[in-house]
C-alpha cells in the first residue's frame, strides 16, 4: 500500500545527455506522484546533504507537502528518500508521517510493511533510554537501526556501517517490511531491505533509484531488477550491491519495464477508471495474443511446470481476493466443463486457516493484478510449503507472487492505477481460460477443433466488448437517475452469479452505496424478503440458447422481484424478447457462448457504477479507505 522512492544521483552524471544529475527531490516527488494510486494518507521525503539530513512530512495528500515544501524548502541535494504512508499503526498525523528519523537525527527511514514485533523492540529501546515521538512500528524500526549504525560507526569503516547496520537490525524484525535508509555520513548512499513486501531497483547512467514498483522511477529509467525475499540492496549513484541479511553476496534478476510513462496517463479519460474500462478490449486482445498457433494449439511456453506432472493434477484451488477472487469463480465454470477436475475458489485470507486439503496433485492458481496482496501471497507460500505446484495469473511483472510461483501467466492488461480492478478482471478471467483450455489439450479433455472454436469465440470478444462501450449512453443516463440509490441489488446464476458479485463490489467501492450480488436461485432462500417498492435489482440474464440454459429460471426470478415492486435492470443478450415483459431497463450484450459471458455483462455494470459514483462527485480512482494493492495481511 505505502509508495516508496529512493534516488542517488552524480552531479556530473549523463542524464538525458544533459550532463547533470536529478535533484533527489524531483525524482522522489514525481515517483510519489506515480505511486499516489497505492492509496495513501500521509507523505515525506528526506534529502543528504552537506552532512545532515533535511526532512519534511505531512499528513494528507501530496498536496500538503507540497505546500510545506514550498514554505520550508529542501537544499539541493543527489540522495533522497521519499514515501506515501497508508496507516496501519498509529494515525494519519504529521508525526506519524514517514521518513522517522534516528541516531540524532543523522538516519532517515521510510517503511511499507508492518513490523510484528515492534512491542518487544521498542520495551528494549525504551529501557535503554531511547524516546519515540510518534505511535508507529517505523519510528522503532529507525531507532534501532539508528543504535547498531551508531556502534557500528565508532568501531570502524564507515563506507559499510550502513549497509552493515541494516543487515543486523533486520535480523531482529519479524513481519513484513521494504525499508529505505539514507544517513547523514553517507551521501549518495540508500540502503534498502525487502522481506514480504515489494521493492524494486531502477538502474540508471550515473544514478539509481529504488520504488515499490517501477512506476517510481519509470520517468527516468526501464531497467529494474527484481530483488528477493530477505535481501538488502545498497545503491550509490554507479553501484548496486545486493547480499542476503546476512551479508552473502546476492543477484538480481534484471528485466525491461515493458511499458511507459504515457501507458499510465489518463489518454484524454477523465480518470483513470473510465481510461481503463475503456482499455479492457485490448486488455483482453493483449493477454491472448501470442499464447496460441494458428492451429488454436495453446502455447504457453510460460507455464514451466513438467507437463506429466500436469496430467497427475486431481484437483484445482484457485486462490485471490476481492475482484480477483470474482474472476476466480467465474473461470471455475469453465475450468471445470473444459478439464474434468475438481475446481475450488478460495478467499486467500481464510484458506491457510482451514487446514485445507493440498498435496503434489493440487494445482495452486493464484489471481492478483498486483502480485502483491499479503493474504494471497501468504497463502501461495503455505500452499507450496504442503507441495503443491503453482500458477500466478498477475498484471505487474516482476512482483512477489509471480516470482515465488513455480509459472506465472502475466495478463497483459498494462498498469491499472484505478484503485478499483477493472481491466485487470477482464484480463483475469482470459488468462484463467486460457490456463483452462491448456490443461484440457495436455490432457485431452478436449479437442483440438473445439480449443480452435473456443479461441476463436475469445478471440471476438474484445470487438464485442467496444460494442458495449461504444453504447453506454443509456447505462449512464440511468446511473445518473440512480445517484440517490441506497442499496442496489444484483442477482446472477452460474457464471452470472460472480459477475453479480463483482458489480456489487464496483458499487460499493466506487459510489459508497450498500449493494449485495445473490445468486438468484438464492433468492427466495432468504433475500427476497429485502425487495420492497422501487428497489432497484440488477439481473444478469444467461442467454436463451443452447440446450440447458437457466434462462427461464432466471426469468422467473426477474417475476418474482418485479411482483414485489423492484426496479428490475436487466442485463440480457441481444435478440432476447422474453426479459422485456418484466424488466424496467433492458441493456443488451452481444451473442456469446455461455461461458464467455461475464466477460461481456461485467462492462455495463462497471460503467454503471463509474458514472453513478461520478454523478455523486467521488473520486472514482482513488476511493476512500482503499488501497490498490493490500500489502499487509
Ligand atoms: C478490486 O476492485 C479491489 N480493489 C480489490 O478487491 C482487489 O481486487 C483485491 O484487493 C485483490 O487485489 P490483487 O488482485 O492485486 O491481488
Amino acid at each position: 500500500m505505502c509508495g516508496i522512492v529512493g534516488y542517488v544521483g552524480r552531479a556530473d552524471g549523463v542524464i538525458g545527455g544533459n550532463g547533470t544529475g536529478h535533484q533527489a527531490l524531483d525524482v522522489v516527488l514525481e515517483g510519489l506522484r506515480r505511486l499516489e494510486y497505492r492509496g495513501y494518507d500521509s507523505a515525506g521525503v528526506a534529502v543528504v546533504t552537506a552532512g545532515r539530513i533535511e526532512s519534511r512530512k505531512k499528513s494528507g495528500k501530496l498536496t500538503n507537502l507540497l505546500a510545506e515544501l514550498s514554505e520550508n524548502p529542501l537544499p539541493d541535494a543527489l540522495t533522497g528518500i521519499g514515501h506515501t504512508r497508508w496507516a496501519t499503526h498509529g494515525g494519519p498525523t504529521d508525526s506519524n508521517a514517514h521518513p522517522h528519523l534516528a541516531d540524532g537525527g543523522r538516519l532517515a527511514l521510510i517503511h511499507n510493511g508492518i513490523i510484528e514485533n515492534f512491542a518487544e523492540l521498542k520495551t528494549e529501546l525504551v529501557s535503554a533510554g531511547h524516546t519515540f515521538i510518534s505511535d508507529t512500528d517505523t519510528e522503532v524500526a529507525a531507532a534501532l537501526l539508528g543504535n547498531i549504525y551508531r556502534s557500528l560507526s565508532e568501531e570502524g569503516d564507515l563506507d559499510v556501517a550502513l549497509p552493515r547496520a541494516m543487515q543486523l537490525a533486520c535480523q531482529r524484525l519479524e513481519g513484513a517490511f521494504t525499508l529505505l535508509a539514507v544517513h547523514a555520513d553517507q551521501p549518495g548512499v540508500v540502503v534498502a531491505a525487502r522481506r514480504n513486501s515489494p521493492l524494486v531497483v531502477g538502474l540508471g547512467d550515473g544514478e539509481n533509484f529504488l520504488g515499490s514498483d517501477v512506476s517510481g522511477f519509470i520517468d527516468y529509467t526501464r531497467r529494474a531488477v527484481e530483488l528477493g525475499q530477505d535481501q538488502i540492496v545498497t545503491i550509490t549513484p554507479d553501484t548496486v550491491d545486493i547480499t542476503d541479511f546476512h551479508g552473502a553476496p546476492a543477484e538480481g534478476k534484471e528485466y525491461h519495464v515493458d511499458w511507459d510513462a504515457a501507458a499510465a496517463k489518463k489518454d484524454g479519460y477523465p480518470s483513470f477508471m473510465e481510461k481503463e474500462i475503456h482499455d479492457q478490449p485490448d486488455a483482453v486482445a493483449q493477454t491472448l495474443l501470442g499464447r496460441s498457433d494458428l492451429e488454436g494449439r495453446l502455447t504457453l511456453d510460460e507455464i514451466r511446470i513438467d507437463p506429466e506432472e500436469l496430467k497427475e493434477v486431481n484437483k484445482i484451488i484457485v486462490l485471490a481476493c476481492g475482484t480477483s477472487a470474482y474472476a476466480g469463480q467465474v473461470a471455475k465454470y469453465a475450468i471445470e466443463h473444459w478439464c474434468r477436475i475438481p475446481t475450488e475458489v478460495e478467499l486467500s485470507h481464510e484458506f491457510r486457516y482451514r487446514d485445507p486439503i493440498v498435496d503434489a496433485n493440487t494445482l495452486i492458481v493464484s489471481l492478483s493484478q498486483s502480485g502483491e496482496t499479503m493474504d494471497t501471497l501468504m497463502a501461495v507460500r503455505y500452499a507450496r510449503e504442503q507441495g503443491a505446484k503453482t500458477v500466478a495469473i498477475c498484471n505487474t511483472n516482476g512482483s512477489t507472487i509471480p516470482r515465488e510461483s513455480d509459472a506465472v501467466l502475466y495478463t497483459h492488461a498494462g498498469p491499472e492505477i484505478a484503485v478499483a480492478s477493472t481491466k485487470a478482471f477482464l484480463a483475469q478471467i482470459t488468462a484463467a481460460y486460457l490456463l483452462g483450455l491448456y490443461l484440457a489439450q495436455l490432457r485431452g479433455n478436449k479437442f483440438q477443433g473445439e480449443i480452435k472454436d473456443i479461441l476463436a469465440d475469445l478471440a471476438k470478444t474484445p470487438d464485442k466488448i467496444q460494442q458495449i462501450l461504444d453504447n453506454s449512453g443509456q447505462i449512464k443516463d440511468l446511473a445518473r437517475s440512480m445517484s440517490e440509490s441506497r442499496s442496489v441489488l444484483f442477482l446472477g446464476r452460474h457464471v452470472g452469479f460472480p459477475v453479480a458479485m463483482e458489480g456489487a463490489l464496483k458499487l460499493k467501492e466506487l459510489a459508497y452505496i450498500h449493494a449485495e450480488g445473490f445468486a438468484a436461485g438464492e433468492l427466495k432462500h432468504g433475500p427476497i424478503a429485502l425487495i420492497e417498492e422501487g428497489q432497484p435489482v440488477f439481473v444478469v440474464v444467461p442467454s436463451p440458447r443452447g440446450r440447458n440454459s437457466l434462462h427461464a429460471k432466471v426469468v422467473s426470478n426477474i417475476q418474482e422481484v418485479r411482483a414485489r415492486g423492484a426496479k428490475t435492470i436487466v442485463i440480457a443478450e441481444e435478440g432476447d424478447e422474453a426479459v422485456r415483459a418484466y424488466a424496467e431497463h433492458v441493456f443488451y450484450i452481444p451473442e456469446t457462448p455461455p461461458l464467455l459471458a461475464p466477460l461481456l455483462a461485467t462492462v455495463p455494470l462497471q460503467i454503471f457504477a463509474c458514472e453513478l459514483a461520478t454523478a455523486k462527485g467521488y473520486d472514482v480512482d482513488q476511493p476512500r479507505n482503499l488501497a490498490k494493492s493490500v500489502t499487509v495481511e
